[in-house]
């Protein structure tokens, strides 16, 4: 007979390689079930984007084999349960992780990142928005070729606004609402209310991660979300050239600002290296090399990853058409799993 207490004394040597403990300290392990040599039992990851299932998942069942019963037959069932990020505010309150992508400059791939890592965290099964947050040149509708407005509800007394699904994804934008090329001209005050209007009155339902892409540069609307939302923290993203790092500092310290103090999640760097089709092994580095990591070392910061130039992506993103089973969508995966990561390292600090 094998018993609960040897199953979980085994698995109590299987460590989170993040979080430094083991997974049954961590309350990782949850519903054990055992008939004779039948075990089975719930892995609660993090997030449903975990870069160690697969690891955590063989690690459960070696430790198994070994300490217990090799005939042992093992069912480790990987699911997920998002928590919710520490706050002070009550806007929002059913969106765990509200994450804002930044940058210093425009035009280094913010709205791309934004929607790839979207498109990635809801591929790997969890629940996500994104609101464009661009209020000056709004991305969202040409990345997922949606062009129509939201349907307004009532509900309690006042108006609901309804995010467009797109790809299993929640979208607002305030393109939706402007004919294409229309310019809009916001003032400050109008910004700050825009975005209440966002953040209160938008029926954003459940959400694991409600993705923000701002507009480039350090104005009123990253002072806005900043001051007004439960932000998680910010991903900043720059190109590899020195004109680039200069501007993302100017970001990174605006975030650091005691006004404004939001936890910056890392850098990602984007545009590192073009590999043609031809040379699959190559990795011209045509931008410089090396700057994303320059300044996360500099701010003491962690590095996200880097990301291709890839014209198969601009394509995506000019027609929005999106199939993460493409290998050129296997970079943006795994900086979504690292970005993913970190915020639960950062919510178990
Ligand atoms: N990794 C990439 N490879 C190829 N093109 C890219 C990549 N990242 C962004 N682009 C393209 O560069 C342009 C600017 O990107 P965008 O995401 O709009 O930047 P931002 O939001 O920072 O202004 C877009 O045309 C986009 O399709
Ligand atoms: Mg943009």
């Amino acid at each position: 007979m094998i018993s609960k207490e040897q199953v979980l004394k085994a698995l109590s040597n299987v460590d989170d390689p993040d979080l430094k403990k083991d997974i049954v300290t961590l309350g990782m392990v949850e519903n054990l079930e055992i008939v004779e040599k039948k075990v089975q039992f719930d892995l609660v990851l993090t997030t449903p984007a975990c870069p160690m299932k697969e690891m955590l998942v063989n690690a459960c069942h070696n430790a198994i084999k070994y300490m217990v019963d090799s005939q042992a037959e093992v069912l480790v069932n990987a699911t997920s349960r998002v928590q919710k990020n520490h706050r002070d505010s009550d806007a929002l309150p059913n969106v765990k992780h509200l994450i804002a992508i930044a940058s210093g400059k425009g035009g280094v791939g913010k709205s791309t990142l934004s929607a790839t890592l979207a498109l990635a965290l809801k591929e790997t099964g969890a629940k996500v928005g994104l609101l464009d947050a661009d209020i000056y040149g709004p991305s969202v509708p040409t990345l997922f070729n949606v062009h129509q407005s939201p349907q307004m509800i009532e509900k309690e007394g006042k108006s609901w606004m309804i995010p467009i699904e797109s790809h299993g994804i929640k979208l607002l934008s305030i393109g939706f609402m402007t004919a294409p090329g229309q310019a809009v001209v916001w003032r400050g005050p109008m910004i700050s209310s825009a975005f209440r209007q966002f953040i209160n009155d938008v029926e954003w339902g459940e959400l694991d991660y409600l993705i923000v892409d701002l507009p480039p540069g350090t104005g009123d609307v990253q002072i806005t979300l900043s001051q007004q939302a439960p932000l998680t923290g910010v991903v900043l993203v720059t190109t590899p050239q020195e004109m680039a790092l200069t501007d993302a500092r100017r970001a990174v310290d605006m975030f650091q600002l005691d006004a404004i103090k939001k936890p910056i999640i890392g850098v990602v760097e984007n545009m590192s290296y073009f590999t043609p089709d031809d040379a699959p092994d190559k990795k011209y580095r045509i931008f410089g090399e090396g700057g994303g990591a320059k300044i996360a070392a500099e701010y003491n910061l962690n590095f996200l990853g880097e990301l291709p130039l890839n014209p198969k992506i601009m394509q995506n993103a000019d027609t929005g058409v999106w199939d993460f089973s493409l290998p050129e969508m296997l970079p943006y995966m795994k900086v979504a799993q690292e970005i993913a990561r970190t915020v639960s390292v950062m919510q178990r600090q």
